[in-house]
């Protein structure tokens, strides 16, 4: 009878003892996982590597990610979009990005690992304002030939949806694509080259 209040005793304590480490468990596994996806601010300023979930964005929108105190812009290009990239060659300052900054693995053109998914570094190569996403095509204020870029709003300075810079125009580069790789086909890990990893 005894020996059955020990077991009873101990069943009980292995149970609680299991809930413990299992809640503990639980809980170890979040806080890398929360930590992975949310950098605190310090180390975002150090340059974190930072992960974005780019499954939500509409085809022809972008969102703004942030990496190293820097927007990211993220667009998920139409293949009407990608097609005019090729029309507007001749009127790009340097539309293979020769001169420009973007990693190797990329594509010269669509300056993208997928076509369809574009990252860019949203700072003007002029003097640094963030340009604006104006992906509509022939809005009555940039004109009937705009096929959708961006616009940067301090100096006039045009870019296309590859952020190549248009030419004549008071920045000089095209915008920088950042160092970026896939997790997933969702889950894109910015600042993390795939030629590194
Ligand atoms: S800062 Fe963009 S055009 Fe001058």
């Amino acid at each position: 009878m005894s020996n059955d209040g020990v077991n009873a005793g101990r069943r009980r304590f292995l149970v609680a003892a299991t809930s413990v480490v299992g809640a503990a468990g639980a809980v170890g596994a979040a806080v890398p996982f929360v930590g992975s996806w949310f950098p605190s601010a310090k180390a975002k300023a150090a340059g974190a590597p930072v992960k974005v979930n780019v499954s939500k964005i509409e085809p022809g929108q972008q969102m703004i990610a942030e990496w190293r105190g820097q927007p990211v812009f993220i667009v998920r290009r139409t293949p009407e979009i990608l097609g005019n990239l090729k029309k507007i060659e001749g009127q790009l300052s340097d539309p293979t990005s020769k001169n420009s900054t973007q990693p190797t693995y990329v594509d010269p053109e669509t300056r993208s690992i997928k076509p369809e998914v574009l990252l860019l570094i949203g700072i003007c190569t002029h003097l640094g304002c963030s340009p604006t996403f104006r992906p509509e095509v022939a809005p009555a204020d940039l004109g009937k030939d705009w096929v959708g870029g961006y616009f940067c709003p301090c100096h006039g300075s045009h870019y296309d949806l590859a952020g190549r810079v248009y030419k004549s125009q008071p920045a000089p580069l095209n915008l920088p694509v950042p160092p970026h790789s896939y997790e997933t086909d969702d889950i894109i890990v910015v600042g993390v080259d795939t030629e590194k990893a």
